[in-house]
């Protein structure tokens, strides 16, 4: 059976893209936050992981505001970036694994999660920038399969509603066959809020919080409501139950491997988070 080797987060702020692209990474208003990943490159070159499952939300690039799905799960052999602007260079396809993709679509039927399943589907910067960070080399090595929550348009899940979404895709990826590694990650968040009269607002106790919760008490965050969270938060600052389904398909024990909360980058703040399975 697969084995799910632990889970990583970050941010996914667009101009990160830039930064890479420019190779600006050591200058001091970047240095802070890209010093967090070289310890999580060590622990992926340990590890291994030959598939990531990515939970991201998209900001409209595959799904308008027309038509939004409130999860969805890739299943195509590839995807490809088409990002929204900001000038990044947009990135080779990444490859896809319809095997498990569609394991774990089956399952997640099975389990009463009314899923969009897309044969085909465009990536944009909340998925592929933070593939890049933990993989920096010209291609992505691991093979991907995207799942999609909305956090864009309301009517959005609860956190509740997405950390069972991650129990029931960590379920499904321990009781695929295969040999595979696999390695779940969570992108968006911390807090921010890009727009309106609060933008630029950035709660530093409540992602502490947060982030601490996730080592040991990874339900904790399930106790807020979206409107809750939008308060605490910001209204971008929901993303982060992307992290919590990140955690809630790793199981009840797990050490941390390394973490960073770094503020602001952009009108973000910026979180990475490394945890291995026990
Ligand atoms: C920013 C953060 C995001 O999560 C995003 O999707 C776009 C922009 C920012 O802080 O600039
Ligand atoms: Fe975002």
């Amino acid at each position: 059976m697969a084995h799910i080797v632990g889970g990583l987060a970050s941010s996914h702020i667009p101009s990160i893209g830039a930064a890479i692209a420019k190779g600006t990474q050591q200058d001091p208003y970047w240095k802070p936050f890209f010093d967090s990943f070289p310890p999580i490159h060590e622990w992926l070159a340990q590890t291994q992981p030959d598939v990531a499952v990515v939970f991201y939300n998209d900001h409209g690039l595959n799904f308008f505001l027309d038509k939004m799905p409130t999860f969805s799960v890739g299943a195509a052999p590839e995807y490809r970036n088409a990002d929204e602007g900001w000038g990044i260079p947009t990135l080779p396809p990444f490859k896809g694994t319809p095997e498990l993709s569609w394991h774990l679509i089956n399952h997640l039927i099975e389990q009463e999660f009314d899923i969009t399943t897309c044969q085909e589907m465009w990536v944009d910067h909340a998925f592929t920038l933070p593939l890049k960070l933990f993989w920096p080399g010209a291609e992505c090595p691991v093979l991907t399969v995207p799942v999609c929550i909305n956090t864009v348009q309301f009517p959005m899940p609860s956190a509740q509603r997405c950390y069972k979404l991650g129990q029931a895709v960590g379920e499904a990826i321990r009781n695929w066959d295969s040999d595979k590694k696999v390695v779940v990650i969570g992108t968006g968040g911390l807090s921010h809020q890009l727009d309106g009269a609060r933008a630029g607002h950035i709660n530093k106790p409540f992602d502490l919080e947060f982030m601490k919760s996730l080592q040991d008490n990874p339900a904790w965050a399930t106790q807020f409501s979206i409107h809750e969270l939008v308060e605490k938060t910001g209204t971008q600052g929901v993303e982060l139950v992307m992290w919590l389904a990140m955690r809630g398909a790793l199981g009840d024990q797990v050490s941390t491997v390394h973490q960073n909360y770094h503020i602001p980058i952009s009108n973000t703040a910026a979180g990475v988070m490394a945890l291995a399975t026990v």
